[in-house]
């Protein structure tokens, strides 16, 4: 994939960085992917080997598939057929967390959990409590956009309205959210990672046409980020000073690929500074594709801009490696390998981002970074490893 006669300098990604006690040898993160080989629940040896495997490999940092919280309505089918989903809590599951986390440090890495509620998004009757609801802000699923990833059979099934949380249900999941933090913390994570982003809870309360609450959940912009704010102030007060937390927040949904919290740089100020200030440390931008200017005038990427906006720690995302967005993908199933290492590195070294997280490529090949670091080729996609854990 390198030019041999112009080689890309990849040497600044291999610089080590520390966030709060996390020390990471590099700047490359293996980005969440649900893998749904966790029958119960509970991660298997298998699950163990899979993430060593990205350890062994080089890879600095592996955040975890969606792990469910400790929260009955957390876990379902979410539109996308899955019933392997691991969660966070239970003596089974934890223990299988522990062999996890214990196979990553003996080969090198770091790892970290990413808390997951699918809130709106569960399909009620599914998942390992089938008679927990969908909890929505404010009973709304979203107004059906373009979706290219649902199931539109489920996606009829969900649309109508319920009824709005409660002010108890709101803060049971908070509370559970501090749980499943303490649960990391105590499997040995490295950090917490959370999942705010792609139309799922915590992004409903974000997204203005999913939340219309008149009380202190609901309003303008930094009202609407006060849940995410204070799931992150009660997963901080369980986590402590030394781990840091990661936040995870999209543009797009999957009820809607053209949805957007903020239409400019301020109206991202607006939801992402109560977050921050509620002490997040390293904001993750979904974004389907890295290089690509998020508001006109400027070439910032999202993280790019969550950076610049809160002073916090960002990491890009999107097609790192690859020719296409994962979604943009999904539309005709093809997606090569590419050569955008170079234009990676144009934006890191500009200091846009911090870490660089890597989705698809690592499930393709678990040593991508050590290849990358040594200007091997990088092996050609192969759309078959998404479906096993390899
Ligand atoms: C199989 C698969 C499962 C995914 N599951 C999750 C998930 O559990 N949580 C999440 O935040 N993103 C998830 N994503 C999105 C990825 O984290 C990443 O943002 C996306 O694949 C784009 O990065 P890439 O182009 O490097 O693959 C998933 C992506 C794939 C391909």
């Amino acid at each position: 994939m390198n030019d041999s006669s112009s080689p890309i300098d990849v040497a600044p990604l291999f610089e080590p960085i520390a966030i709060r006690g996390l020390a990471l040898a590099n700047r490359i993160v293996m980005a969440p992917m649900t893998r749904n080989f966790s029958p119960g629940g509970v991660p298997g040896e298998d699950v163990a080997a899979y993430y060593r495997r990205r350890a062994e490999g080089g890879t600095g940092l592996l955040i975890t598939e969606g792990v469910g919280i400790d929260h009955p309505a957390a876990l379902g089918d979410a539109g996308l057929g899955e019933s392997n989903l691991p969660h966070l809590h239970g003596e089974a599951a934890l223990a299988g967390w522990r062999r996890v986390v214990d196979a990553v440090h003996a080969a090198g890495g770091r790892i970290v959990p990413q808390l997951w509620h699918q809130g709106v998004m569960r399909e009620p009757g599914t998942g390992p409590h089938p008679e927990a609801g969908s909890l929505r802000p404010s009973g709304l699923w979203g107004p059906a956009g373009r979706m290219t990833s649902i199931d539109p059979a489920y996606a009829e099934r969900v649309q109508a309205p319920t009824r709005p949380m409660s002010e108890g249900e709101i803060q049971d999941v908070i509370d559970a959210y501090a749980r499943s933090a303490r649960h990391a913390r105590e499997a040995g994570f490295d950090g917490i990672a959370i999942h705010g982003a792609h139309g799922y809870l915590i992004d409903t309360f974000l997204w203005d046409e999913t939340n219309h609450r008149t009380d202190a959940w609901g309003g303008d912009r930094r009202a609407r980020a006060r849940f995410a704010a204070e799931v992150v102030r009660a997963i901080r007060r369980e986590a402590g000073e030394s781990l840091p937390i990661f936040f995870r927040f999209s543009q797009w949904k999957q009820q809607d690929f053209k949805a957007r919290l903020a239409a400019t740089p301020q109206e991202l100020e607006e939801v992402l500074g109560p977050i921050a200030d509620a002490g997040v440390d390293v904001f993750d931008g979904s974004a389907r594709y890295f290089d690509r200017a998020e508001f006109e005038g400027s070439p910032l990427n999202l993280s790019g801009w969550a950076r610049k906006l809160t002073g916090k720690l960002a990491m890009a995302i999107g097609g790192i490696g690859l020719d296409r967005g994962f979604y943009d993908s999904k539309r005709d199933g093809r997606a090569g390998g590419s050569d955008n290492v170079a234009l990676l590195m144009r934006r890191f070294e500009r200091g846009e981002f911090d870490l660089v997280a890597v989705g698809r490529a690592l499930l393709n090949e678990p040593r991508w970074t050590e290849k990358l670091r040594h200007g091997h080729a990088l092996p050609a996609f192969d759309e078959q490893r998404m479906k096993e854990l390899y």
